[in-house]
């Protein structure tokens, strides 16, 4: 697909929102995605390569798919199969059969440089995992940083209410290594959807629930791959809705003009300390003097999101 669409690259730990993120991609109108990498995070990077191959199945595509680093760069695999089930997509795959999909023999942060250089400053990044993939890619290519025209990441706790530490988000948390690589590298064009953005962002449940009762194949892939954790959110936390912490990523770099308020500022990561490894700490008095080159999401149209979840979903 070629044309005024918008490029896309996606780096996914696969894991249930990041499959609704990559649906939302995948049936938006006016984006291409042209590659999704594949990284150790919710699950281990085996099953999030098979989660995505599963989510691609619901389309007519031929996304290629690279896999990715199956270690943090230092901090032994964590992983939050609690939240998304032993397979990384709530139980589903035991139900499924993979369509003759092949993985790429190109290893994920070689094609994210590749792929950079290709599409020099044509296309957006959506990082919805630890950032392994991305701070190798840095590492490897001075110049892959300025070939991105925009980075959105799903990660860090701008607030320091963490849900992988009482400090950090799970994905910073996963490879604080990492993120302080890609945090620090200079992307010019950078945007952070925090763990407090997605609180504050939840969908409601009535939405959700006319979401799940949809009558489309996608449908019955989001109500089983969503079961569990809406279980646990509604009825042993109770949220007042579903939580979208990918989902609210790919809107942003879907449709940036359901961005309501955002600031612009310092973050740095925090990768010593007992309580503090993997703290997104941001300067929100600007006194460190560093740059302040993260835009950080702080409210959005939800109605706008809900009903891209809708045409995704009863596509
Ligand atoms: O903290 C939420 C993030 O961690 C999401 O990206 C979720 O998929 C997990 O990777
Ligand atoms: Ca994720």
């Amino acid at each position: 697909m070629t044309g005024n669409f918008q490029k896309l690259i996606i780096d996914t730990d696969a894991g249930v929102d990041d499959a609704i993120a990559i649906m939302m991609a995948l049936a938006h109108p006016t984006t291409d995605v042209i590659a999704i990498t594949t990284v150790n995070g919710n699950v281990d990077v085996e099953k999030v390569t098979s989660n995505v191959a599963h989510t691609l199945d619901l389309f007519e595509t031929d996304v290629p798919i690279y896999r990715g680093c199956s270690h943090p760069l230092i901090a032994d695999p964590v992983h939050s199969d609690g939240i998304h089930g032993s397979d990384g997509l709530g139980g589903i795959t035991a139900s499924l059969s993979l369509g003759e999909r092949l993985v790429e023999t190109e290893a994920a942060s070689l094609a994210l440089v590749r792929l950079a250089k290709q599409h020099a400053g044509q296309f957006t990044l959506v990082a919805l995992g630890p950032l392994t993939n991305l701070a190798v890619a840095v590492r490897l290519d001075p110049g892959f940083v300025h070939n991105v025209k925009r980075l959105v990441l799903m990660g860090g706790a701008v607030e320091a209410r963490g849900n992988a530490s009482p400090a950090a988000e799970f994905n910073i948390y996963a490879d604080p290594e990492a993120a302080a690589i890609v945090f620090g590298a200079g992307f010019p064009d950078l945007w952070m959807l925090s763990w407090e953005a997605t609180l504050s962002h939840p969908v409601p449940w009535s939405d959700y629930d006319e979401l799940a009762q949809l009558k489309t194949r996608r449908a019955d892939f989001f109500r089983k791959i969503t079961s569990h954790t809406a279980t646990l959110l509604r009825e042993d936390y109770g949220y007042p809705g579903f939580l979208i912490p990918d989902p609210l990523a790919a809107a942003v770099a879907l449709n940036p003009d359901l961005i309501i308020d955002a600031q612009q500022l310092p973050v740095s990561v925090e990768i010593v300390g007992e309580h503090g490894r993997g703290l997104t700490s941001v300067d929100w008095f600007q006194q460190s003097g560093k740059p302040a080159s993260t835009h950080i999401v702080q409210q959005l149209d939800m109605r706008q999101v809900v009903e891209m979840l809708h045409q995704t979903i009863a596509g």
